[in-house]
């Protein structure tokens, strides 16, 4: 069946239409990056005002690329949480006016649920159960995706997401926003033995914790060695945050025994990241997924993908669905 999908979560406009959970057929991202680089971060009001503007043309463009009607399509999943506030009520908004005019069902998805099914997107042969590390701008999760509609958490992080530590580590050290690829592309050329910055391993736990590693970059920026580089910091930081991130998947693969590991979400996209967490996952005969970086970063495609079996089984959410600007999925201790 096609699904049409939208996302509006953050700063990125997106539509896309999908076949069941497994094959995009356009996939439309309106990025406001540009427009929110000099503030630094994004605005939340700017946000929802480009929203508005754009929502309506990514759509169209989405049904187009996909050469699809209103007609052919069986239901449309919009995110409706987490996220913020103001930007999610313009893709929900949208969406239940399309859903009411076209008369077809309406499915709410959750974001990071969304993030996890970039995976079936990328791999069409990956079954259930699968772990899943949703590595993003406000998260940092270990995800088992137990079944089509079972997804708890074993570890998450207790303060800073990884992604928020690239992108403040990448504001001290003076590059634009946004400072995940910046950062990235200065590693390229660093010595990632520079500096040892502090790795948070939370003994006992498949918790993670990256405020103490932004601290650290701060004092060590503020009273610089002479003989490291900037590219050297870049390099040292990203090693740290990799060497947490992959340790503690694997770690979080063997408590649950899942053989099945994939990366999502906007880090996911870091090529440090995905080419450890292959490694890792090789050197223990698991089975690495690690979708393509437009993937992992925030698109609809996924949202259509996760809104599949809702849909199939004649589900729908009503006209009063609302947005929530946080909800944590279920947590399970499993060390
Ligand atoms: N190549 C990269 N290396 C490191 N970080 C990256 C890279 N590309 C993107 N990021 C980071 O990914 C984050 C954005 O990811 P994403 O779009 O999934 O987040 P979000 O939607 O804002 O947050 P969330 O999904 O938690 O609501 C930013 O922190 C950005 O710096
Ligand atoms: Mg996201």
């Amino acid at each position: 069946v096609f699904i049409l999908g939208l996302e509006t979560s953050c700063d990125e406009t997106s539509a896309a239409v999908v076949e069941d959970d497994r094959r995009i057929l356009s996939s439309v991202v309106a990025s406001q990056a540009d427009l929110h680089a000099k503030w630094g971060g994004v605005v939340p009001e700017v946000a929802s005002r480009m929203h508005v503007e754009r929502t309506l043309p990514v759509i169209i463009e989405a049904l187009e690329q996909a050469r699809c009607t209103p007609e052919d399509l069986a239901g449309i999943a919009v995110t409706n949480r987490p996220g913020l506030v103001g930007a999610l009520v313009v893709g929900v908004a949208c969406a239940k006016a399309l859903a009411y005019a076209w008369r077809k069902p309406l499915i709410g998805v959750h974001h990071l649920v969304g993030h996890v099914h970039a995976a079936p997107l990328a791999d069409r042969w990956l079954s259930f159960p699968f772990l899943c590390l949703v590595v993003s701008g406000g998260h940092t999760e270990l995800i088992v995706a137990e079944g089509p509609d079972s997804f708890y958490c074993v570890g998450r992080t207790r303060d800073d997401a990884a992604g928020e530590c690239f992108d403040k580590a990448a504001r001290l050290l003076g590059l634009p926003y946004p400072g995940g690829p910046a950062l990235e592309r200065l590693a390229r050329e660093g010595n990632r033995e520079a500096v040892s910055f502090p790795r948070a391993w939370l003994q006992h736990s498949l918790d993670f914790s990256f405020s103490g590693l932004k601290t650290a970059v701060a004092r060590y920026v503020a009273r610089p060695d002479p003989s490291v580089t900037q590219a050297d910091i870049a390099a040292s930081l990203q090693a740290a945050i990799v060497d947490v991130l992959v340790t503690k998947t694997i770690l979080a693969a063997e408590a649950t025994g899942i053989r099945k590991v994939a990366i999502a979400g906007g880090v996911a996209a870091n090529e440090t990241l995905a080419s450890e967490f292959r490694a890792a996952c090789k050197a223990k005969g698991y089975d690495a997924t690690v979708p393509p970086k437009e993937l992992c970063t925030d698109n609809a495609a996924m949202i259509a993908a996760a809104a599949y079996r809702r849909l199939r089984r004649g589900e729908a959410d009503d006209l009063n669905l609302d947005v929530v600007a946080t909800e944590y999925l279920p947590l399970r201790s499993v060390k």
